[in-house]
């Protein structure tokens, strides 16, 4: 089966290819881990790369920080908009999730043949409606978009939280998903690290280790694993006992050439 490619190498080889075509995916994470980033570039290199429109679907941000934000790492949203190829779709929950809402998504869809679709974010959501009208309008929104042939990234913000755990919300909206991508900050010797870890992937194997990345000037880069160190998911770190012997060995391998 074809995958769905991020575009980003390092990320569709954890995905072993990419996400699954017609995939409802989740990414978590905290609040400037990258989330905004992330879900442009899978738009744009969709786009730009495979030949796949898009859509990005906002309920926060004004347009102009959008497109400001997107050229800052070189991507053109107004152009791609113009070739027919890209829609920003700026709207409230309230409007989304109210009549005409699913209609509004369909003409669009129509309109530019879209294959990929992100949403800037539901975690927004629940700052509208109660917690089982929330699981449920999300559930609409996953079917309605996976009938449409949708490959969807659904933005989720939450502040970082010790180990894997996830409130309660999170808990509910992650059986709605079939992936979850988390984005967390992991502190590594007094310095601030950013790592990429696949929770979930319904029906695929893929890579189950936490992986540093960056956010540079091109977007996102996905480099090696942490696995130097255990006990990253738990806040206290610590390096992992072939690392401190190889450490150990070094420093008296040194001493020794003196
Ligand atoms: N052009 C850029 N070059 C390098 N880093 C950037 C650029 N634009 C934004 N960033 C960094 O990316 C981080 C993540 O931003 P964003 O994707 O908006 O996070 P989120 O949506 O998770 O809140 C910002 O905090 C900033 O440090
Ligand atoms: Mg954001």
């Amino acid at each position: 089966m074809p995958r769905i490619r991020t575009g980003i190498p390092e990320f569709d080889e954890m995905l072993r290819g990419g996400f699954m075509p017609t995939d409802a995916v989740m990414i978590a994470g905290s609040a400037g881990s990258g989330k905004t980033t992330l879900a442009l570039q899978y738009i744009v290199n969709g786009i730009t790369k495979f030949g796949e429109n898009g859509i990005y679907l906002s309920f926060e941000q004004m347009p102009d920080q959008i497109y400001r934000d997107a050229s800052s790492f070189g991507w053109d949203l107004k152009k791609l908009e113009q070739e027919g190829k890209f829609r920003l779709v700026l709207t409230s929950p309230n409007i989304l999730f109210g009549e005409g809402g699913e209609n509004l998504l369909d003409e669009i869809i129509k309109e530019i043949g879209a294959k990929r679709i992100a949403i800037d974010s539901l975690s927004h959501l629940s700052m509208y409606v109660s917690e089982d009208k929330l699981r449920l309008e999300a559930y609409r929104l996953v079917c309605f978009l996976k009938a449409r042939g949708q490959s969807s990234l659904y933005l989720w913000e939450a502040p970082q939280l010790a180990g894997t755990s996830f409130s309660f919300t999170e808990l509910g909206m992650s059986f709605l998903v079939d992936s979850i991508v988390h984005l967390r900050t992991v502190e590594i010797e007094s310095t601030l690290r950013k790592g990429l870890v696949i929770l979930k992937m319904r029906g695929s194997d893929h890579d189950k280790r936490l992986r540093e990345y960056e956010i540079t000037s091109m977007g996102m880069k996905v480099f090696a694993p942490f696995d130097q160190y255990q006990g990253l998911f738990t806040g206290s770190p610590t390096k992992v006992a072939s690392e401190k012997f190889k450490e150990m060995f070094s420093t008296v391998a040194k001493g020794n050439k003196k």
